[in-house]
């Protein structure tokens, strides 16, 4: 299909994720500082970001991306107390082949809540909606918390591509769950 644009809110019953402004900056940098141990075993760009400036120029780098339509990155929101949790976002997008896949990351104080599941399931709803057919959700066979994720979705496991990741030093397999626009 013909390139196209997320739309900047998406709202589903307990969150709204919404395109990201460089007044987040801030408190997306505390998040990740506050939860630096946890968040890097999985998340390479984590090591990465030092300071509210790295931060400052991803969101940047995010508008950029949105602009030109190869990734669209959201803060996830809970609609009744406006607080920020994290951020859920679609790349690796084929336009040509109508496949995109989607990528997420909690604070731990807000995980176990189903918020993520919810936020993708939004994400999943409005990418459908553009024309997608295919969505991909890929994680390391050593998350299982991230692969219970597309599994509570109802994704499929297409496959395992073995140890095609450098994980903390070692390789590490990654898991590709999908699911195609209406069925499974
Ligand atoms: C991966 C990650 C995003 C998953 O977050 P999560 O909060 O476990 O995911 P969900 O939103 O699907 O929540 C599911 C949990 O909420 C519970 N839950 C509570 N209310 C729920 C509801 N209304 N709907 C669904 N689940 C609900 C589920 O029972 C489940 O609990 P359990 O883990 O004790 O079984 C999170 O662990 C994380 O940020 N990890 C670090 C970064 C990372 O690995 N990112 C992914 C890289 S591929």
């Amino acid at each position: 299909m013909e390139r196209k644009k997320f739309p900047e809110l998406i709202a589903s019953v307990r969150l709204e994720l919404r395109k990201h402004v460089p007044e987040l900056a801030e408190t997306m940098y505390s998040y990740v500082d506050q939860d630096r141990t946890r968040l890097r075993v999985f998340l390479p760009w984590v090591d990465k970001t030092l300071s509210t400036a790295d931060e400052v120029a991803y969101i940047k780098l995010a508008h950029a991306t949105w602009d030109k339509g190869t990734f669209f990155d959201y803060g996830i929101f809970e609609r009744e107390t406006g607080t920020y949790m994290g951020n859920v976002g679609v790349h690796n997008i084929a336009w040509h082949h109508d496949r995109c896949e989607f990528g997420y990351w909690i604070l731990s104080r807000f995980e176990g809540k189903g918020f993520i599941s919810e936020a993708v399931g939004a994400l999943e709803k409005a990418s459908a909606g553009l024309g997608f057919h295919r969505m991909e959700i890929r994680c390391s066979s050593n998350n299982p918390r991230s692969a219970a994720v597309p599994r509570r979705l109802g994704y499929s496991l297409d496959g395992r591509l073995r140890e095609d990741t450098v994980e903390q030093g070692s390789y590490s397999d990654t898991l590709v769950f999908a699911k195609l626009n209406g069925q499974r």
